[in-house]
């Protein structure tokens, strides 16, 4: 750590104990509903009540007023006040939303906000500050709300940046898949949370959810499967529902997602995995497998053995379904997957074998690195960078890959000490796959035990990495694969609250962080999930009895 943030935390820390000593001699507890915790708040004894109009002045600067826009249109639905805009700062009842400084005074995301009996000022040197900064005053007008419809809000300032620069969330639309309509109510939940990644995983062993126009039968026959495992999949003999399954995003629906959560400062990270998880493309294109054979699209969870073959045509394919797809997202990084993609076909294929004998790789494991590495290099080439899960590790590093650890943290540390990017994304704190109360009662999951609070406990950045390789940690993200999400609700389910736990994980200094006080706080984001019908496990605090 460097001086500068050094003390920077360490007159956060003053600030805090401060505020704790304050709150204990007082006796009552400040009601800063906020989630992340913000870095610094300071709470005074007034108040500022809302009720009638709320006057709103953005000085008609034109991107503080698409950030003004959204926020009245997001306060409308909720709130019984009559937003009005000004130019006059000192019109009473005011909410001031402005740029001040640059980003060495309150960083890239950060904020400050101040609230008083004459109104309430929001100020950040960026957009993305100002966006955060109307999230925590939206959520403290959802939890301030009495029941006559007045908000009282408490005196108080805050001065707020993030922790980690990438904080995301994950869903997979293979397994299951979601209406558009259902897309964008998640990421809703991502802005009002601070993240700013939402990681899209599109395709599948189980289905082919983008529209590919070089390729059609993608979507015609691999966006669909003939029927679905009923129960475990750990569980034999497989009995199936017997009804079709299926359906895909079309390229104006992408473009209408990623369009929405820019306007919500997040970044869309479209994932297109290879070489493993391709049964659905295979089924839709035979010639694309070692062997070509009569595939089905899976109706079963797992991992299947047929996967791309090396061959020269499929790099082509590959770069066209990877061309429509950079058209479709902005993004910097294009996740290549790179999981879980067992090496028997290559191992018994002709082309492949020839492959690795030609650019004189020493097994299958260098094979698929080579093929990652073509696949970088062609993306590199197009100004994009790579994300891959941790397997991409295996047989060497593609030159500018970053890496989605996934099977521990071992991943992770092994790229940042080869001064690779990492986002951490470990299963035993991230997966929101896994039951986060007693499976006894639980909705049937894929397994595991992942509690609210084992999800707050997390530190992305591992113990065993020095001061300068753990600069190469961007952030953390959970993952939500979906084998046992049939519904839009229970996706709600897995995700509320953990995902709250995972924001103040990535947003909040560790040294700001506090169970106790996060405890108290998602009590009243329960009363938010309900005023915004979001479904939510209210049972999180189950003590943990033993390793399941
Ligand atoms: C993964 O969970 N297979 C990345
Ligand atoms: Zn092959």
């Amino acid at each position: 750590m460097n001086t500068f943030l050094f003390m920077r935390k360490f007159t956060l820390g003053l600030v805090l104990l401060t505020l704790f000593l304050f709150s204990c001699q007082s006796g009552s507890k400040p009601e800063v509903n906020i989630i992340p915790q913000p870095q610094e708040i300071e709470i005074g004894n007034g108040s500022l009540a809302l009720s009638g109009s709320l006057t709103i002045n953005y000085r008609d600067d034109q991107s503080i007023k698409e950030i003004a826009d959204y926020f009245t249109n997001l306060a409308k639905e909720q709130f019984d006040l009559n937003f009005v805009k000004s130019d006059d700062d000192f019109t009473a009842n005011t909410l001031n939303i402005f740029y001040l400084g640059d980003k060495s005074m309150y960083g890239e995301e950060g904020y400050n906000m101040i609230i008083n009996d004459k109104g309430i000022k929001v100020f950040a040197a960026t957009d993305k500050g100002l966006f955060y900064g109307l999230q925590s005053l939206y959520q403290l007008m959802l939890t301030h709300k009495s029941e006559n419809g007045i908000i009282v809000l408490t005196e108080l300032e805050i001065k707020d940046d993030a922790m980690f620069k990438y904080r995301g969330m994950h869903l997979d639309v293979g397994r299951h898949m979601f209406p558009v309509e259902f897309i964008k109510k998640y990421i809703d939940l991502l802005a009002l949370y601070k993240f700013n990644n939402f990681h899209w995983h599109l395709t599948e062993d189980q289905g082919w959810r983008i529209e590919i126009k070089k390729y059609p039968k993608l979507t015609e026959i691999g966006a669909f499967r003939k029927e679905t495992l009923v129960g475990h999949g750990g569980k034999t003999p497989y009995e199936y529902d017997g009804k079709p399954y299926g359906g895909y995003y079309t390229q104006d629906e992408i473009r209408e997602v990623v369009k929405y959560a820019a306007e919500r400062k997040i970044n869309v990270i479209p994932e297109i995995e290879m070489p493993g998880h391709s049964l659905a493309a295979l089924a839709s294109y035979p010639e694309l497998a070692c062997k070509p054979d009569n595939f089905e699209v899976a109706k079963r969870w797992g991992v299947f053995k047929d996967i791309y073959c090396t061959k020269e045509e499929n790099f082509k394919f590959l770069e066209d379904v990877l061309t429509e797809v950079m058209d479709l997202f902005p993004s910097k990084y294009i996740h290549i997957g790179g999981d879980e993609a067992p090496k028997d076909r290559w191992k018994e294929c002709d082309v492949c074998q020839a492959n690795i004998l030609r650019e004189g790789l020493k097994d299958e494991h260098e094979l698929q690195s080579y093929f990652i590495q073509r696949i970088e290099r062609f993306l590199n080439d197009n100004g994009r960078q790579i994300i891959g899960w941790d397997e991409i590790l295996e047989g060497g590093i593609a030159p500018n890959a970053t890496i989605m650890s996934w099977r521990g943290t071992d991943g992770g540390i092994a790229a940042a000490k080869q001064s690779h990017f990492a986002i951490m994304t470990p299963g035993s704190h991230c997966y929101f796959d896994h039951y986060q109360a007693d499976p006894e009662n639980e909705p049937l999951a894929i397994g595991g035990y992942t509690t609210l609070e084992k999800v707050y406990s997390y530190n992305p950045i591992p113990d065993t990495l020095s001061r300068k390789e753990s600069r190469y940690i961007l952030g953390t993200q959970a993952n939500v694969w979906t084998e046992y999400m049939e519904t839009s609700k229970h996706v709600e389910y897995m995700v509320l609250p953990r995902m709250a736990a995972l924001s103040e994980v990535c947003w909040t200094y560790p040294i700001n962080k506090n169970w106790d006080s996060f405890k108290s706080r998602i009590t009243e984001h329960f009363n938010i999930y309900q005023t915004l019908d979001y479904n939510y496990c209210d049972h999180p605090f189950e003590i943990e009895t033993e390793e399941k």
